[in-house]
């Protein structure tokens, strides 16, 4: 069987997960693949891409910093990616590099897991308008959800972000107050900001006060596994999930494009927690 090589590019990249969670999955499947941390400086992005495509190198992740700018030196982009204006996944096809956006659909996947009725009947609020907002909110609209509200600090920001998805989906904007006060009209809040990450925990995003009880309250935070935030909102009712659905998948949609098999998503997730040490 041919053994590929996949790597994940990004700077500095020795805390990342995805080369034990990769290759666990590929074990699991009886894939003879192998994936590796590269860590690529800025300046060097460019020789990089062309060395891996002179080594054969048949797939890759790209990660902080080089998201944005990765896509200068592939040879195709998938329109979700383009939209979003971020690569986290390229896919070799003979000797070209195709780039895609694997973070938003990812997460879609888990919410959908996580909703009893279809996503266009939920009313949905996503805190912040950075790069993971930006992937979640254009696969939310995308998709279509019965409404869509982005909060961030930076009003302006949330309001550039909803122009550009405004082709798919009309969506509004509040200021951080304003979507603490609104709380209750909300059936899905999603985090995408860092606020309440290690080593910072005590802090949170928004206040849940106004909360109604059966929100789902979804944190792309996994370091902690339960940020501050989702302990208070489980503490009034709410149901809770994690950044570890994000994580796992967007790596195990780049694993569907790369070998075209299924990986064990339980398995890759049990198996990021044991990296995290269970916290
Ligand atoms: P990422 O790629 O992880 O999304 P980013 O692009 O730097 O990171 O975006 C960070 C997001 O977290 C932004 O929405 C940012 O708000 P601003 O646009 O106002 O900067 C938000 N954020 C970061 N720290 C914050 C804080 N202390 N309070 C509120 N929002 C914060």
């Amino acid at each position: 069987m041919k053994a590929n090589l996949y790597g994940v590019i990004g700077y500095p990249i020795h805390h990342s997960m995805s080369p034990s969670m990769h290759n666990t999955a590929f074990r699991a499947l009886g894939l003879n693949h192998h994936y590796h941390a590269f860590e690529v400086n800025p300046n060097r992005l460019g020789e990089a891409i062309k060395g891996m495509k002179a080594l054969g190198i048949a797939g890759f992740n790209v990660t902080i910093p080089h998201k944005v700018e990765v896509m200068k030196h592939i040879d195709e982009i998938d329109e979700e990616a383009r939209m979003i204006g971020a690569v986290n996944t390229v896919v070799r096809h003979e000797d070209r590099f195709i780039g895609y956006n694997t973070d938003g659909q990812g997460y879609l996947r888990a919410l959908l897991n996580l909703v009893s009725s279809p996503l266009q009947q939920y009313d949905v609020l996503v805190i912040g308008a950075g790069g993971a907002a930006r992937a979640i909110v254009t696969s939310l609209a995308n998709h279509g959800v019965a409404s869509l509200t982005i909060a961030n600090r930076t009003v302006e920001k949330a309001q550039a972000l909803a122009y550009d998805v405004s082709t798919l989906q009309p969506c509004h904007t509040m200021t951080l107050t304003e979507a603490e006060a609104a709380l209750g009209s909300f059936h899905i809040v999603i985090n995408t900001t860092s606020v309440g990450m290690h080593p910072h925990t005590d802090a949170v995003p928004i206040n849940l006060a106004h909360m109604r009880e059966g929100t789902i309250l979804s944190d792309l935070i996994y370091n902690p596994l339960k940020t501050t935030w989702l302990q208070e909102g489980e503490q009034r009712g709410a149901v809770i999930d994690n950044g570890l659905s994000m994580f796992v998948g967007q790596g195990a949609l780049a694993f569907e494009k790369w070998t075209g098999q299924q990986p064990n998503q339980e398995r890759m997730s049990q198996h990021v927690i044991e990296q995290l040490g269970g916290r």
